[in-house]
């Protein structure tokens, strides 16, 4: 376990993460003409984009203008002086988002970027582009809360939705009381994380969530466990798998025994889609041969709700690649194909 200690110690120290980027954004000012903006787009990829993710769906619904996530090389046709681009790459050489930065750039929109360094920190310098400088030495996706602290922050300062501090608070309290529970130390028979991964070990996780407050955390449940477990994940949500996944189920058994869900749900889902779920893993998959299990958010805000199924998901994942004798922490894969692209 000692080569986890560097991914385990990064997810421990998320809440002191989100409140020195709290602290970063007390200093930093947001200068946007906000009368001009009709949309805000967020461009980034893997463990940058989840931030845009989380984003969207904390103040997607009280934002006056859309909130989108791009997560490719250009820019889509609406993009102009009245959006918002928000370049989002921790290492700040991505080059997807280095494309979709010149991109957004030439069709005059207004642009902020956020990163710890590299080529997006010298075109922001180089172009006047108001830059939110992160902490470095983090892999992206264990800088969540260096990336999505800032994000909210700049859509708050902009004065588009309003600050909500004691959702913050409340945030940042769950998450340390959270952690000790979920923690190496903390033995299997009262570690929910260490529990999860002992679900997991073996099978293919299908995370499943609601269209509304979890998906984005299924989906980061999803890429955590590819990257940090590196094994194969995959992520839908009701209502819409309602409509095509559950007919899936019928696969061959030696199929189906490989298969572990888990459902996350949250008191945010529709009255309708809590149905949805509680029928579709008592009932509809009453017969199915996988294994199954829902995992319930805790804490009354959307935000502390969205942390903490994501601090969970975070550490079961690294423990997955503990019982996989794995290190969660390198992507040899991502850095290798980098390299061939190159
Ligand atoms: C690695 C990780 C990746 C990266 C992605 C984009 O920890 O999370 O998904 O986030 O390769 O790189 P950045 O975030 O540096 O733009």
């Amino acid at each position: 376990a000692h080569d986890a200690a560097d991914m385990l110690g990064a997810i421990y120290k998320l809440p002191e993460q989100m409140e020195l980027a709290l602290d970063l954004m007390k200093r930093t000012a947001v200068s946007l003409d906000r009368s001009r903006v009709k949309t805000i787009l967020i461009t980034g990829l893997g463990g940058s984009a989840v931030g845009g993710d989380l984003l969207r769906t904390y103040v997607g619904d009280t934002c006056p203008v859309p909130i989108l996530v791009n997560r490719g090389y250009t820019m889509p046709s609406y993009v102009g002086d009245d959006t918002w681009v928000i370049a989002i790459s921790y290492s700040g050489n991505t080059e997807e988002t280095l494309s979709a930065y010149e991109e957004a750039k030439a069709r005059g929109a207004q642009l902020t970027a956020i990163t710890s360094g590299g080529e997006l920190a010298e075109r922001a310098r180089r172009d006047g582009v108001p830059l939110v400088s992160v902490p470095s030495g983090l892999q992206p996706r264990a800088a969540v809360g260096h990336l999505f602290v800032p994000l909210l922050s700049l859509v708050q300062k902009s004065g588009l939705v309003a600050e909500r501090v004691e959702e913050m608070e409340e945030t940042l309290q769950l998450l340390r009381d959270m952690r000790d529970e979920l923690a190496p130390t903390a033995q299997t028979a009262h570690n929910l994380a260490k529990q999860i991964a002992l679900r997991l070990h073996g099978k293919i996780p299908l995370i499943h969530s609601s269209t509304g407050l979890t998906e984005a955390i299924a989906y980061r449940w999803k890429t955590q466990i590819n990257e940090n477990a590196q094994t194969l994940a995959f992520a839908h949500s009701y209502p819409e798998l309602n409509h095509n996944e559950i007919v899936g189920f019928d696969v061959p058994s030696e199929l189906i025994e490989r298969v572990e869900v888990i459902a996350l749900s949250s008191t945010f889902d529709h009255p309708r889609v809590q149905k949805r779920i509680s029928i579709t893993m008592s009932e509809v998959l009453a017969d199915a041969r996988c294994g199954r299990s829902q995992l319930a958010a805790r804490g009354e805000s959307a935000l502390a709700q969205m942390f903490s199924l994501l601090l969970i998901g975070d550490y079961a994942s690294a423990y997955l690649a503990v019982l996989y004798g794995l290190d969660p922490t390198p992507v040899v894969k991502i850095e290798q194909l980098k390299k061939r692209l190159a």
